[in-house]
């Protein structure tokens, strides 16, 4: 059972400044293991699932790139060749049965296995908030043991309000509203880290990727969130999927000269130029979505010769996500 959280909605702070790359940034103090435990200390350990976005439902397509997208980049699958996608949908806590209408269901979570021609694959894992709580890994973890030992228990002001109190990115990210979708096919998702793209030239473009559903962004009132099944958006989204593709436009925003590059928890404006690197079809579910879930691992920094790790909270990642992902197995 969800253990009793103060918080929610994961929403992140945006409280640091600063010209992008300007600084080297501390070194990360905090290891993989003390991260994933962090998670596992505000959600509880549940046997064969993700240390969080543990509820989700695997599904497959094709992804296409745009004309553009070669520009950008020299990876494969930004050249003129569609390859296979992979994709899962989940939503965000570490709860393997939470239910979809639940407050700690959101941010929703979408993550991306592209089938590159060399039998390598490329990962994006990404979510539907523009933003995180957190600057770098370390203040996420200071977050997470915050959260963590604020249950309904804890001596007031608890951690988290101690937290809170110095974080405002963090409280705001933890309390901005994020409405429960009407489907997964009908929410933005996004990167959130930067990227440093090289295109076949050796220009470098600085970006963050943005997926924007094609059949719009569509959400519920409250009420009638109230009134869904626990399971509704998997329940929809193969219902969905069996009437014809679901599809997301790929796009880049690009920085400008001023944006961090190293801190997901400051947006970047929406005036900023997107390019399209091309249209993801989600086409069918898969035939055993638990087992491929259990199986799947999706990795920010699997980057092909074209994508750079830019933001070091990509890195910091995936080293966290192959500790949950062996914990899941055992
Ligand atoms: C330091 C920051 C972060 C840490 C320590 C962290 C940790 C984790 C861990 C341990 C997992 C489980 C992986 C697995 O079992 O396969 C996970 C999954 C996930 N995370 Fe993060 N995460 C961080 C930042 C982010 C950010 C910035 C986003 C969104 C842009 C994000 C979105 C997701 C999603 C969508 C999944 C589920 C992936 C899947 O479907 O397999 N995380 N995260």
């Amino acid at each position: 059972m969800p253990r009793s959280l103060p918080f929610f909605m994961l929403a992140i702070s945006l409280g640091f400044t600063g010209a992008a790359g300007a600084q080297t940034p501390a070194p990360q103090t905090s290891t993989p293991e003390q991260l994933v435990d962090a998670l596992n200390g505000v959600f509880g350990k549940h046997p064969g699932a993700r240390a969080v976005h543990a509820k989700g439902i695997v599904l497959e397509g094709t992804f296409t790139p745009g004309a553009q997208a070669s520009s950008i980049s020299k990876a494969p699958h930004l050249q003129s060749t569609a390859v296979p996608v992979t994709v899962r949908f989940s939503d965000f806590a570490g709860i393997p049965d939470i239910p979809d209408n639940h407050e700690l269901a959101s941010p929703r979570g979408f993550a991306i296995k592209f089938k590159l021609p060399d039998g390598s694959d490329s990962d994006i894992v990404a979510h539907s908030f523009n933003g995180f709580p957190s600057p770098n890994a370390d203040d996420f973890h200071d977050l997470l043991v915050a959260l963590g030992s604020s249950g309904a228990n804890a001596a007031k002001p608890t951690p988290l309000d101690k937290y809170l109190a110095t974080h405002p990115v963090a409280k705001a990210f933890l309390t901005a509203p994020k409405p429960a979708p009407e489907s997964y096919g009908t929410l933005p998702y996004f990167g959130v880290n930067t990227f440093k793209f090289v295109n076949g030239a050796g220009k470098a473009t600085y970006g963050r990727y943005q997926f924007q559903p094609v059949a719009g962004a569509h959400f519920l009132s409250n009420e009638e969130a109230a009134k869904k099944a626990a399971d509704y958006l998997s329940t929809e989204i193969r219902a969905r999927v069996a009437q014809g593709p679901v599809n997301f436009r790929l796009l880049l925003q690009l920085a400008a000269a001023d944006d961090k590059l190293d801190d997901p928890s400051i947006s970047w404006p929406d005036t900023r130029q997107t390019v399209e690197l091309g249209t993801i079809s989600i086409t069918k579910a898969v035939q055993d979505s638990d087992a491929a879930q259990r199986q799947l691992l999706f990795l920010p920094n699997a980057l092909p010769s074209g994508i750079e790790v830019q933001d070091p909270m990509i890195e910091a990642r995936s080293a966290a996500y192959p500790v949950s992902y062996s914990r899941r197995q055992e």
